[in-house]
């Protein structure tokens, strides 16, 4: 049965991919300070993603393929690190071009990755509960990142009610 959930976790990965492309134009436009805000909100979204992921889909991959499922978190292991990297570069402006285009490889290798494996099997295969639990995960962590998002952009204009 066809769930819906393989179009919701891939729409998740375009709006990551969206947000990071938000975040290199701001860098180019040489706007240091949005783009460590964008930074946050992308770094917040993508770990809570990748959270959703190990706490719901991979329990349940581990019985079918424990092989796979431990690729996906080796794999999101590997980006974590390239996220630190990022992050300490980007706080120190020393973010160069080719640290980027590393960090976009390893997440668009690992994002299509997914597509053609981990996701359309959980679109068949994951329980309905879990497919409910994994929505909700993903819903939250939007909304916090959208509450995050507007929080930085009122602060600047003057203190905000109780
Ligand atoms: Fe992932
Ligand atoms: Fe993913």
């Amino acid at each position: 049965m066809k769930k819906g959930l393989y179009d919701a976790l891939r729409w998740d990965h375009q709006r990551l991919d969206e947000v990071f492309e938000g975040l290199l134009n701001r860098m180019h436009a040489g706007d240091a300070e949005a783009a460590r805000e964008m930074w946050g909100a992308f770094e917040r979204e993508l770990s809570a993603h990748m959270e959703a992921e190990e706490a719901v889909l991979l329990p349940v991959l581990d019985r079918f393929d424990p092989e796979e499922a431990g690729t996906v978190r080796a794999e999101h292991l590997g980006i974590r690190k390239l996220i630190a990297e990022m992050g300490v570069a980007i706080e120190l402006h020393t973010l160069r071009e080719e640290r980027v285009e590393a960090f976009v490889r390893a997440l668009r290798q690992h994002a299509a990755h997914e597509e053609e494996g981990l996701y359309p099997w959980a679109d068949r295969e994951l329980p309905e509960p879990a497919v409910a639990r994994l929505l909700d995960r993903l819903a939250a962590a939007r909304d916090a990142v959208k509450r995050a998002a507007h929080r930085s952009s009122t602060a600047a204009a003057g203190p905000r009610a109780p």
